[in-house]
């Protein structure tokens, strides 16, 4: 199983929208596929509950709950799983760090963007 955590320093920068996506679209290319909404807004899961049909499974994780839920996932056979991580959440964004196989920065072009980016990635 890989992980790919979607992290940044920013909020609404687009995580959730590329999290999502990105698990669709392994989903669709026939991987198993769990989202895990690390951010208590609970976007991701929410998209979960109105998204028809058949799709990646999603679990909501507290902080604290992502390695025996990464362990779980592991023995359930999963193939990717895809972190939805909530802005400026420094340890929850450490945990997902740790957990992560690759992690992927969204930001917007802007100067405090890439500034708030520089400080994160240190
Ligand atoms: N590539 C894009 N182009 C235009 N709008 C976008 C794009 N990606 C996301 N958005 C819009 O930007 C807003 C924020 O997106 P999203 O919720 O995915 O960001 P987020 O980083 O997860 O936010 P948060 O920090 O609150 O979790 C949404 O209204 C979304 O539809
Ligand atoms: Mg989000």
């Amino acid at each position: 199983m890989r992980t790919l955590a979607v992290l940044s320093q920013k909020g609404g920068t687009g995580k959730t929208t590329v999290a999502v996506h990105l698990a669709v679209a392994a989903w669709a290319g026939q991987r198993r596929v769990l989202l895990a909404d690390l951010d208590p807004q609970r976007s991701a899961a929410e998209w979960r509950r109105v998204r028809a049909g058949n799709g990646p499974g999603l679990i909501e994780s507290k902080p604290g709950a992502l390695f025996v839920a990464q362990q779980a996932a592991e023995r359930a056979g999963v193939d990717l799983m895809v972190l939805d991580t909530r802005p400026c959440g420094d340890t929850d964004t450490a945990e997902a760090i740790r957990a992560a196989d690759l992690c992927l920065v969204v930001l917007r072009p802007s100067f405090f963007d890439l500034k708030a980016t520089q400080r994160m990635v240190r």
